[in-house]
């Protein structure tokens, strides 16, 4: 099934969409989602609806990798099967929180970018790259600033799932990094195909979400989490520099 991709979005970066039933609407840019302004009293449930599908993905992602990659590392292949069922659980605990605040499935629209933008790299060490080290890297910053948001609102329902949802996060940053340090060891070329990835990753993501998706990230680099999930004190310092520099933009635009 192939579904027309938005005209501003470059076909080179955009698989096939993932599969969703009819009650969805799935869009491909940030803009034509429902972006809800802070204090808005449906943001967290637009919010709770929208992660759910992004969830999906990736569980999605993890599945397509484990069946289009046979010959990769046994323990790789078990990793991705872990993080098959990981994302499952974070899938339904998002539904399962939308649904009982009064939620309807399908109520918003929903983003189509991690399914299509995986479906462009075919490479496993570029999967790994874009998906675990950058999609759930950033993630884990969100979901770490997410925590502080609930405890301090009182929702302790809703911090004790992103609590086990950060424990889960770590484990997948973590094992793509291991087996990215090992592969580049063996086969030093991959770090191209790694390279090649994440520059259309890059692109992809920014035709997305634009300048004004980005603006929305307030939050910073979860640093000693990262360093739990296999990170370097260098590439740590790296994404800071970067969070810096986008929240640097973000100023401006607000100003
Ligand atoms: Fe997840
Ligand atoms: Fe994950």
């Amino acid at each position: 099934m192939s579904a027309p991709l938005h005209p501003r979005l470059d076909p080179a970066c955009f698989g096939e969409p993932a599969a969703r039933d009819e009650r969805f609407t799935v869009v491909d840019i940030w803009h034509d989602c429902v972006n809800l302004p802070d204090g808005h009293p449906e943001k967290a449930q637009e919010f709770f609806h929208r992660q759910m599908n992004e969830e999906a993905a990736v569980l999605e992602n993890a599945a397509r990798s484990l069946w289009e990659f046979p010959d990769a590392d046994w323990d790789l292949r078990m990793w991705l099967a872990r993080q098959c069922a990981d994302e499952a659980r974070h899938t339904e605990n998002y539904r399962r929180l939308f649904v009982s605040r009064g939620g309807r499935l399908g109520q918003y629209p929903v983003l189509g970018f991690q399914y299509r933008i995986l479906g462009k790299v075919h490479t496993l060490i570029g999967r790994l790259a874009v998906q675990n080290r950058t999609f759930e890297a950033d993630g884990l910053d969100a979901v770490t600033h997410a925590i502080t948001e609930a405890r301090e609102a009182g929702d302790d329902e809703l911090a004790a799932v992103y609590d086990a949802q950060q424990a889960d996060e770590i484990v997948h940053i973590r094992f793509a990094n291991e087996w990215i340090k090992r592969e580049a060891a063996r086969n030093p070329r991959a770090l191209i195909a790694m390279g090649q990835a994440l520059a259309l990753a890059a692109r992809g993501f920014q035709q997305t979400f634009d300048r004004e998706g980005s603006r929305v990230s307030k939050y910073g680099v979860a640093e000693d989490l990262r360093t739990q999930a296999g990170f370097s004190p260098e590439e740590i310092q790296d994404f800071v520099v970067i969070t810096e520099h986008r929240r640097a933009i973000a100023r401006q635009d607000a100003g």
